[in-house]
């Protein structure tokens, strides 16, 4: 059902989501699970995710697969997350690029620390098409602090001696993407945890205690009735009702 068909939408268009993708780890302890199974079950769900949202006129979603941060996790969990992320680039990317012409993917953060391997497989997925109408950023070795300290680097070395907020846009890895209507979390946690820290200035936070690898279409639905019954301001008044018409 796309959004214009949407009874509840109130003609509220949401064309960017982002979310992160939390909780696969509580998610296996409560099984008495190893963490990593945490994650593969995570990618699963992280597969079916596009497709969910494309229904309600999403163009673009961003999903934090991993952060900055977390190279601080034990060696063993690092690696496992590497090798899934290869894995579902493999197993789930690809072979939706290849299904879908309308499918671009782009990976956002710093690839100069993984592997080889992996940067290459990355390459590959983003290489496959350069344009379509639907994107998905994969945030991968992700900062928020380090995207804006990136993009003010790039600008300086491109000559330019002052930068604007439109300027520092086109250089966050998200450049030409519209900032996120909605950034969704899940796992309980009520923190932004480094994401999209410039791009999430008027984003509606929605927090849903679902753990990841349990998310699925009844979150979505829920996250778009939570979106819809919002109030969005930008500051102004209420655009949404009858002060802005009065
Ligand atoms: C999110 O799940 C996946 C990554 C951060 C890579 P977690 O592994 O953080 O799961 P919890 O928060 O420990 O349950
Ligand atoms: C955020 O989750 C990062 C991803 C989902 C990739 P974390 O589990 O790393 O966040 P914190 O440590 O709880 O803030
Ligand atoms: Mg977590």
């Amino acid at each position: 059902m796309g959004i214009n068909n949407n009874p509840h939408g109130n003609g509220k268009r949401v064309d960017s989501v982002a979310i992160i993708m939390d909780g696969n780890g509580r998610w296996a302890t409560k099984r008495g699970l190893p963490r990593t199974d945490g994650h593969i079950a995570g990618a699963k769900a992280a597969a079916a995710v596009p497709r969910l949202f494309r229904e309600y006129g999403v163009h673009h979603l961003t999903l934090y697969a991993f952060s900055t941060e977390n190279w601080k996790r034990p060696k063993d969990e690092v690696e496992a997350l590497m090798d899934l992320i290869y894995q579902y680039i493999d197993d789930a990317v690809i072979p939706a690029l290849k299904k879908d012409e309308e499918l671009c993917v782009r990976f956002i953060g710093d690839k100069s620390a993984l592997s080889e391997e992996l940067r290459q497989k990355c390459i590959e997925a983003e290489k496959f098409r350069e344009s379509g109408s639907y994107f998905c950023n994969i945030a991968l070795n992700y900062g928020g602090r380090a995207e804006i300290v990136n993009a003010v680097n790039r600008a300086i070395a491109d000559g330019n001696t002052i930068v604007s907020e439109e300027l520092l846009s086109i250089y966050m890895y998200t450049g030409g993407s519209p900032d996120p209507d909605i950034i969704i979390r899940t796992g309980g946690d009520f923190r932004i945890s480094n994401f999209l820290l410039w791009q999430c200035a008027y984003s509606e936070i929605i927090i849903l205690d679902t753990l990841w690898p349990d998310f699925g279409k009844e979150d979505v639905e829920k996250c778009m009735e939570e979106f819809y019954s919002r109030n969005r301001r930008f500051g102004g008044l209420d655009v949404d009702g009858s002060e802005s018409e009065a």
